[in-house]
């Protein structure tokens, strides 16, 4: 990468390491250690991401470790959903089918329609991994319907796998707020050759589409919190904008 925007990214974390916590951290602490205690010891998804971990790894910024928390915090989101609509006997239940889809996602982001080719990878992938046909259901619409700003809209088979869709896609979003300037943005550019001032020149869409999606939140929940990982991502990239100008001279 780019001498300067080495600098801009080692400013860009320095920014993310002083910036607030999002409140959905506090809140639901208990949780996601739940959430993350299952994805670490669940012999299933513990096999997804044995097979998984090398075609995740090195995928334009959206690798295993954003499937990582996009799969945890999904879980914690689509059990709170649950919970509220008066289900959830079984908590298991629920982490596996909302890691699943979150470890397998972006399983094509490499690809043109990522979600859809996405969602077809899975189906196949899951067929001797899950013997409830209707968990491949939920997993595969979950994958297809979690791209932003995209006209496709898959009806759902059933409830259950309505409420994953929604949750896989605000966890996804949810990475729109600290992460992007700590992780995404930078691993995303590490395979362009893109030079600081093209980047600069980006900036400002860059901002423009954060605030846009802020208004997309599905679940109650995303509703409820998103817009504040949005708004700490929107702060850190304009506190990174002043040092930028500041303190490398540019623009
Ligand atoms: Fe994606
Ligand atoms: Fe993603």
């Amino acid at each position: 990468m780019d001498q300067v925007l080495e600098e801009i990214k080692k400013m860009a974390i320095e920014i993310v390491s002083e910036a607030r916590l999002p409140s959905f951290y506090l809140d639901y602490n208990e949780l996601i250690k739940q959430s993350r205690e299952f994805f670490s010891r669940d012999e299933l998804i513990i096999k997804i991401k044995k097979d998984l971990f090398q075609t995740l790894e090195n995928n334009f910024g959206h690798g295993y470790g954003h499937a990582k928390k996009v799969a945890v915090e999904a879980g914690v989101i689509f059990l709170i959903e649950i919970k509220k609509a008066g289900g959830a006997e079984n908590d298991d239940h629920y982490f596996s089918i909302a890691h699943t889809a979150g470890l397998l996602h972006d399983i094509c982001r490499k690809e043109k329609n990522h979600a859809k080719k996405g969602a077809v990878y899975a189906r196949s992938y899951l067929e001797g991994i899950f013997t409830d046909e209707n968990n491949i259901d939920s997993v595969a619409h979950a994958i297809a319907n979690h791209e932003a700003f995209c006209d496709f809209y898959e009806k759902a088979p059933n409830f259950e796998a309505s409420v994953l869709s929604d949750s896989l896609y605000d966890s996804d979003k949810f990475r729109w707020g600290p992460d992007n300037f700590s992780h995404m943005l930078w691993a995303m550019l590490e395979h362009t050759d893109i030079s600081a001032a093209q980047f600069m020149s980006g900036y400002e869409r860059g901002i423009n589409s954060l605030k846009k999606i802020k208004k997309t939140f599905r679940t109650s929940t995303g509703k409820k919190y998103g817009p504040e990982f949005i708004d700490i991502g929107i702060e850190i990239g304009s506190s990174l904008l002043y040092r930028i100008k500041n303190e490398l001279g540019i623009l």
